[in-house]
């Protein structure tokens, strides 16, 4: 009897604890696309886009080659502005406040929106210097300050204890997969809200390739990530949601395991089981 009524407050605890999950859902969108479009010149690369994407998860964007990826990761923090010709209608909410509006404070947004490329492109600068460099760009000075951040965000990036005695040698030396975590790093180092990653192991050999979804997945605990990926099975692996897009669309989007085990659109099938792209 005791068991039996033991377990039932379990359940219902169980049940406000699941309620409690997708309130907390609802509200936790750190940042979201509402009728986003974007025209090269003439020529429509993202249409009608609406997305939002989640705190402290994963989100894996996937799709055919010149679908829209890369445009669409570059658009969240306004890295397409450098791109002439290149108009944007619809808005991207950060923290509910559009980052295409007049007043929006672009320097404060790239700061919380970092973004890590294909090919990792360390600073032709020491370790050390690539680390602070940012940091130094806001205001902090404090040598003892810097040697702080720069031990904290090697370590954050899991690149510490390889590093620890060649902070003043060039970045340019270390392997492929040790720069693009020193790139992982120094997009931390200013403590930003959301991470961008477009392809970030493309380039990567497979055991460099696996310490960077490890750290993605440590990561994750506290910061957003976004990721564009050509790998199914990293997209598998790593994320929470995934969305599908093709031709500028945003096909599907939901759960990563629905979206692989039960797609709702037969082309988001056609992709993921090979038959194209
Ligand atoms: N700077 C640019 N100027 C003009 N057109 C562009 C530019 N960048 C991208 N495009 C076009 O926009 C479309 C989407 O390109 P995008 O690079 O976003 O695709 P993608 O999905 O990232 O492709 P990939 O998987 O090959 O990286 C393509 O047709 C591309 O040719
Ligand atoms: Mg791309």
């Amino acid at each position: 009897m005791v068991f039996k009524s033991k377990n039932k407050n379990k359940l219902e605890i169980e049940h406000k604890n699941n309620l409690n999950d997708s309130n907390m859902y609802q509200d936790d969108t750190v940042i979201e696309c509402r009728n986003l479009n974007l025209w090269y010149e003439e020529s429509q690369a993202l249409m009608d886009i609406n997305m939002k994407f989640k705190r402290n998860e994963v989100t894996a964007i996937i799709g055919p080659s010149g679908c829209g990826k890369s445009t669409l990761l570059r658009c969240l923090n306004r890295m397409n502005d450098v791109i002439e010709g290149c108009r944007i209608e619809g808005e991207v909410l950060f923290q509910g406040e559009n980052l295409y509006s007049k007043n929006a404070d672009i320097r404060l947004n790239r700061k919380k929106i970092g973004m890590i490329f294909q090919k990792p492109n360390p600073f032709p600068m020491s370790v050390y210097d690539n680390i602070t460099y940012g940091p130094k760009i806001h205001k902090i000075i404090d040598d003892k300050i810097l040697t702080e951040i720069t031990e904290k965000n090697l370590r954050r990036a899991v690149l510490w204890d390889e590093v620890r005695d060649r902070l003043d040698e060039s970045a340019m030396g270390l392997s492929g997969g040790q720069q693009q975590r020193l790139c992982i790093a120094r997009a931390l180092a200013v403590e930003p809200e959301i991470l961008l990653m477009d392809e970030p192991t493309a380039s990567l050999d497979p055991i460099a390739t696996q310490k960077i979804e490890e750290l993605i997945l440590e990561l994750k605990k506290q910061w957003t990530m976004i990721i564009v990926t050509h790998n199914m099975q990293q997209a598998a692996r790593i994320s929470d949601y995934t969305g599908f897009m093709y031709l500028g669309k945003l096909i599907e989007f939901g759960n990563t395991e629905q979206i692989f085990e039960n797609p709702n659109n037969q082309l988001t099938e056609n992709y993921i089981t090979g038959r194209f792209g």
